[in-house]
């Protein structure tokens, strides 16, 4: 979704504001802009398209400039047009956002009352008339600032330039995110660390309410009451956001490769030999568990999916009732009163608005115990929860989740044991699933070698409109993610269903032009869901089938994608990886931008 990066330096700003927004394309865009200062007055280039097609139009041979602001905008108010893209301005004052301002049409009247005309259909433009208003009052660029989001309802972070104050940029962070990053003899603003880790490896993460004055020398944060406030300035590891594709073709490509190391680091000293070390999810977690009644989780996405599987094992394992929402749902139901409740959200950016507004409604309405499983350190969801688990996938760049969901799932399976451990589980239980998670990681090698056979199950979809999914039990959520995964990078409409639920509907769909991939486990469901492809058969449908089986009777065109068998509980986690090569090599085959598919955006920080 949108990104901002800006600042002030000593040196020539407009390639690292260039290659800030190259390093934010991830986030999902449709138009990019920047404003910069150039003899004595503010510049703005804008463009519908891509960021490589911005920085021909800037010209970085012949323009130079110290001090900028630039944007990334997904289109939410306005279509995406070189008009609607950012930086938008008024006179002297020049804004990037990202975020929904949710009273802008109230402001916009109110404005047009006063005689200013609107050349945009965004609703950032409003926040541009209003500093400009104020400063026109004689109020000094900070002033105006402070007194203009006094009037914005809704989240937002932003980047603002005044060509009457050329030495400043401000930054402003409510509920959307905003870094500072700190230089020598230069300072930035940006959406996410990633943008500036070229340039710098000192942050302060904003917090909502904080506005961040900063001029090539000097940074001061104050709070939304023009208080100057401390703020902790973290080092990163800025080798950790490399945006190098290491010989593959997608970063997609090179995510899904990656996933044995990244469960390896997910793992890496949280195990003992028969169950997770004490003290993983943080000091006092544990205790803090003991008497927990209700798990609840909010996620979003692929998020949402891994966290339905955590319901499967939390009742089968734990006896422990869960309940699974998904972030733009939880928030808008009347709060039911629970016993300790243990609060989950599952994000790989930790930024999701949906999710990080629920974990807040959550926090006000109750007084639940909140754990974030998360991928990005410090990130808002991070920050707001009582607990956090880092998944450590490393960054994720492809708009299509992959090492984040199989990372999750395991970080998840260590919330599983440990919470086996804390509530008394069977000791013997724990060592199996120590023992099979250990070994996830040579299993998930093993399925990656079979790209030949992903790739001839895709030659078979490229082509066609729509697909089905199928699993029962633990392997419906693995259905939905394998669907999803289809859907967003090849556009191919995909759908899941639980086997069971075929006989209500979807069979009416099935004939030779709608391939069927079911997933056969081998548990309780093996006869249902093979009648269910007995059924798909039986109408001229095409099923492929996944699972730890060896060939079965049952698929008659398709054909069967054996994977390395482990316990029941950690096969799906497996079985994800054929679903997503699949979907990787039919959007090849279609030819659709694997990493950056249409409409979509990595980090969705708009509710
Ligand atoms: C977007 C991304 C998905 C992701 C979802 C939830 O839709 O494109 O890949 O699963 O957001 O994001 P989160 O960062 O909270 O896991």
């Amino acid at each position: 979704m949108c990104g901002i990066v800006g600042g002030t330096s000593e040196r020539n700003i407009l390639p690292i504001l260039v290659e800030g927004l190259r390093r934010l394309e991830y986030r999902g865009y449709d138009s990019a802009g920047v404003a910069f200062k150039k003899n004595g007055t503010i510049s703005i280039t804008k463009n519908k398209g891509r960021v490589e097609q911005l920085a021909k139009k800037l010209n970085l041979k012949e323009n130079q400039s110290n001090l900028g602001i630039a944007h990334t905008r997904w289109a939410t108010h306005g279509i995406p047009s070189e008009k609607n893209a950012h930086p938008h301005a008024s006179k002297n004052i020049f804004v990037v956002h990202n975020g929904i301002i949710e009273n802008h049409n109230e402001l916009k009247a109110q404005l047009k009352a006063e005689g200013i005309r609107f050349s945009t259909q965004t609703d950032t433009e409003v926040i541009a008339h209003l500093i400009k208003i104020y400063t026109e009052k004689g109020q000094s660029f900070e002033k105006a600032v402070f007194n203009t989001i006094k009037k914005l309802k809704g989240a937002y972070a932003l980047g603002i330039l005044d060509k009457n104050d050329p030495e400043q940029v401000i930054g402003v962070r409510n509920q959307s995110p905003l870094v500072l990053g700190k230089g020598f003899q230069e300072n930035f603003i940006a959406s996410d660390v990633m943008a500036l880790s070229p340039v710098t490896n000192k942050f302060v993460y904003l917090d909502d309410g904080q506005v961040a004055l900063l001029n090539h020398h000097k940074t001061v944060v104050k709070n939304a009451s023009n208080q100057t406030v401390r703020v902790k300035t973290h080092e990163v590891d800025s080798n950790a956001y490399t945006t190098d594709l290491q010989g593959h073709n997608h970063f997609m490509e090179k995510e899904i490769f990656e996933q044995p190391a990244a469960v390896k680091d997910s793992i890496e000293g949280r195990l003992t030999k028969n169950e997770t070390q004490e003290g993983i999810f943080g000091a006092g977690f544990e205790n803090a568990v003991k008497d927990i009644t209700n798990i609840q989780i909010v996620a979003c996405g692929t998020s949402f999916h891994s966290a339905r599987i955590f319901e499967f094992w939390s009742h089968k394992f734990l006896g422990i009732n869960c309940r699974v929402d998904y972030g733009s749902e939880y928030q808008y139901q009347e709060p039911v009163k629970t016993d300790k409740t243990l609060l989950v959200t599952i994000s790989q950016s930790g930024e999701t608005a949906d999710t990080l507004s629920s974990l807040k409604f959550a926090k006000k309405t109750g007084n639940p115990i909140s754990l974030a499983i998360c991928n990005v350190a410090n990130s808002s969801i991070c920050r707001e929860s009582d607990f956090t688990l880092l998944t450590n996938a490393g960054p994720e760049i492809g708009v299509a989740s992959t090492k984040a969901f199989v990372t999750q799932l395991t970080a998840l399976n260590l919330l599983l044991l440990t919470l086996m451990r804390v509530h008394g589980c069977l000791p013997s239980a724990r060592k199996r699933i120590t023992k099979a998670l250990n070994e996830l990681p040579k299993h998930l090698e093993k399925t990656l070698k079979q790209t030949d056979v992903y790739k001839k199950v895709a030659k078979q979809l490229f082509k066609k409109n729509s697909t089905l999914f199928l699993g029962r039990g633990l392997y419906f959520p693995i259905a939905r993610e394998g669907a999803l995964k289809l859907k967003e990078i090849s556009y191919i409409h995909a759908e899941a269903y639980p086997g069971g639920e075929l006989k209500h509907g979807p069979l009416a769909l099935i004939d030779k032009d709608m391939p069927v991939i079911a997933l056969v486990p081998d548990n309780e469901h093996l006869d249902k869901i093979t009648s269910n492809i007995a059924e798909v058969a039986a109408r001229k449908g095409k099923v492929f089938t996944i699972g730890p089986l060896g060939k079965t009777k049952i698929t008659k065109e398709g054909g069967h994608i054996k994977i390395p068998k482990t316990l029941d509980l950690l096969n799906p986690i497996i079985s994800v990886v054929p679903m997503q090569l699949i979907a990787y090599y039919t959007a090849l085959f279609k030819g659709t931008d694997v990493d950056k598919p249409r409409n979509l955006a990595k980090s969705v920080t708009v509710e």
